[in-house]
């Protein structure tokens, strides 16, 4: 499926002759497998008679070599996958099978990527980027202390370097421009936080996606923020970069040394919002965060502090 989908990554016409002699085969098992592409990823590829086949639009597919090349001497073990069930469940896997590490897993599509809490993550083929690295930590809880909002700032700067000037955070990290989720990131740990375990870092951004009849939340992408199709293979190695520099600054001096740019890149700073904690909704108003991350919110004058997985933030729409 890659070589055929490879041969037709570029938008052109190619003829049913070049392709079956490209990959050693006769023209209607071209047309065979063509019809399998289409029907395993939903990808739509135009045929046209006397001109041959083209995508309908061009696609980048992700390069295990290429990223293997280009990351200097981060030295990560990579893993490519066509179709995985979830990216996080397979660096999970992986984890737990003794592989080296750090490991990244990324895939061309997720079958049940998931979202925070327990909902789920829609990934089309080739598409977007699904990203999920796994470390060890034994440095202790301070290690995790703001990780998942450090991740967000990392996602945001390789955003605002493609050209997306107004992408920004909400606590504790999802990614939005205009409103709208751009990005979001998915922290799950193995083992036990006070002595050694494992966090793997779960990163799903919407590249080239245009339009889905699942997402159920309002969203967008970088192409329609852009106007152009986006090569995942440069975002994931753009995301791994500055990741790599702030996880090193997190380990040294924890999140405190990202207080001031985290809240920098706050789409609701002093913002009125309500905050859903199980069935308690407070009202309050986003001071910022704290050294560790949590959400600082002053409600009724004074100041109080939140943090964990399941609390949820919501704009409080002015009166009147
Ligand atoms: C959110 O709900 O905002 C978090 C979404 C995280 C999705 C990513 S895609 C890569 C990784 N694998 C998963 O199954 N989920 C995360």
């Amino acid at each position: 499926m890659q070589t055929l989908l490879k041969l037709l990554g570029d938008g052109e016409f190619h003829s049913g002759e070049a392709l079956g002699a490209a990959l050693g085969v006769s023209r209607s098992a071209v047309w065979k497998r063509l019809q399998q592409v289409e029907a395993e990823t939903g990808i739509e590829i135009h045929k046209i008679r006397g001109r041959g086949y083209r995508l309908a639009t061009p696609l980048y597919l992700l390069d295990e070599r290429w990223l293997n090349e280009g990351q200097g001497d981060a030295n990560w073990s990579i893993h490519v996958y066509d179709s995985i069930d979830s990216t996080n469940a397979e660096a999970m896997r992986l984890v737990s099978r003794g592989d080296r590490l750090p490991l990244l897993v990324i895939a061309e599509r997720q079958t049940a990527g998931r979202g925070r809490r327990g909902r789920k993550w829609v990934s089309p083929f080739a598409e977007n980027l699904y990203y999920s690295l796994a470390l060890r930590i034994d440095g202790g809880m301070r290690q995790l202390e703001g990780l998942s909002l450090l991740v967000g700032l990392a996602v945001v700067k390789m955003l605002r370097e493609m050209g997306i000037k107004d992408a920004g955070l909400k606590w504790p990290n999802d990614i939005l421009v205009g409103g709208r989720k751009l990005a979001g990131v998915l922290l799950e740990l193995t083992g036990d936080p006070a002595d050694v375990c494992h966090v793997v870092i779960g990163i799903g951004i919407n590249v080239n996606m245009r339009a889905s009849a699942e997402v159920d939340q309002s969203w967008t992408s970088m192409m329609l923020e852009l106007g152009d199709a986006q090569d995942r293979n440069e975002i994931a190695m753009k995301v791994s970069r500055n990741l790599e520099a702030y996880l090193s600054m997190h380990m040294n001096k924890g999140f405190a040394a990202f207080k001031d740019e985290w809240e920098a890149n706050h789409l609701w700073q002093g913002k009125a919002v309500t905050l859903l904690a199980g069935d308690n909704a407070i009202e309050g108003v986003v001071v910022g965060v704290d050294a560790v991350g949590a959400l600082r919110l002053e409600v009724a004058g004074e100041l109080m502090v939140f943090s964990g997985g399941e609390l949820t933030l919501r704009l409080r729409q002015a009166a009147g």
